[in-house]
């Protein structure tokens, strides 16, 4: 993203020590060293490709950087002695599971805004911010968003079932044909007010993205990570909603267009939440990793 803003303005101030941090990090070498010396300066050349990610304004030791979108209000110390450690880390991303046994309960407003403000802070392509989300927690809605499913599994099965179409899809997305009996069981589990597409989630935080975005699935994908670790630190539940992301992409725009999204707009990601029925009181170890090196 290059930002075409008027009045930007970036500039290094008297408080410059020449350490050439800026010229390091900026990644559209907007920061030049010039000069020898005592004479040595930071100058700042084709100020219109800033992608506006503030790497300046965060690297600077002592504040030297005036930043028309980084004024000092939205620069902040890191005590990196209150950081996490990496123990702590790695216990968090054990821990984290799809757990599907939510209570009643509601989720806080504010952990949800603590949700939301981790799952913004996860990085995007050229830095272009554009990830946004809408969050759903009326039950009438939720039930709507089931609904939406079911319908789409649905019409998909009927086309599955046709006898005309069927020789023929066999042999084009035969794997398919696994999921027929898992949607007739969901269908019914629906009819029967029990839920296997939001699994009694209260909340759901769909994160959408404009269409025109090349990276909008990793975009997404990334601020759902981020968020789906910190709801695991609040003691939150989190399920990735696959069916309700499958059925949005066979519908495109519809599920946009229930929940109130620009036509320019498209989800992809789902989050659904709730408060645990339980915490779980083991992790349990994954398949083997996998890696290779080249040297
Ligand atoms: C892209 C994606 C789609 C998923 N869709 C669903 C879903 O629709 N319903 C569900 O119950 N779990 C869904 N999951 C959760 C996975 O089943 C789960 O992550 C996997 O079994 C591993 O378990 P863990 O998350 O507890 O580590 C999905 C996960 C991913 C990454």
């Amino acid at each position: 993203m290059i930002i075409m803003q008027e009045n930007l303005s970036i500039s290094v101030n008297g408080n410059c020590i020449r350490c050439g941090r800026c010229v390091k990090v900026c990644p559209s070498g907007i920061f030049e060293m010039a000069g020898y010396g005592v004479d040595k300066s930071v100058k700042i050349v084709d100020l219109q490709k800033c992608i506006a990610c503030g790497h300046c304004s965060a690297a600077c030791p002592v504040g030297a950087v005036d930043h028309t979108l980084f004024p000092t209000e939205k620069i902040h110390r890191i005590d990196y002695s209150n950081m996490p450690s990496s123990e702590q880390v790695m216990l968090l991303c054990k821990a984290r599971r799809t757990n599907r046994a939510f209570s009643k309960e509601p989720v806080a407003k504010e952990h949800v805004d603590m949700i939301l403000e981790a799952a913004h802070r996860a990085p995007t392509a050229s830095n272009m911010q554009n990830v946004e989300f809408v969050v759903v927690s009326s039950p009438e809605k939720l039930r709507e968003i089931q609904k939406f499913v079911i319908e789409v599994f649905g019409s998909l099965v009927k086309k599955l079932e046709n006898p005309l179409l069927k020789p023929l899809l066999k042999r084009i997305v035969g794997p398919v044909y696994r999921y027929v009996p898992i949607f007739e069981k969901m269908k019914a589990d629906y009819a029967n007010g029990n839920d296997r597409i939001l699994r009694g989630a209260t909340c759901v935080i769909f994160i959408h993205t404009p269409k025109s975005s090349r990276f909008g699935d990793a975009d997404a994908n990334l601020a759902y990570e981020n968020g789906s670790l910190m709801a695991e630190s609040l003691g939150i539940s989190q399920l990735y909603t696959g069916f309700v992301c499958t059925a949005i992409k066979q519908r495109k725009g519809v599920l946009e267009k229930m929940l109130g999204l620009s036509p320019d707009r498209e989800i992809k990601a789902g989050m659904g939440l709730g408060m645990p029925e339980f915490r779980y009181p083991n992790y349990i170890d994954k398949k083997e990793l996998q890696f290779t090196e080249v040297r």
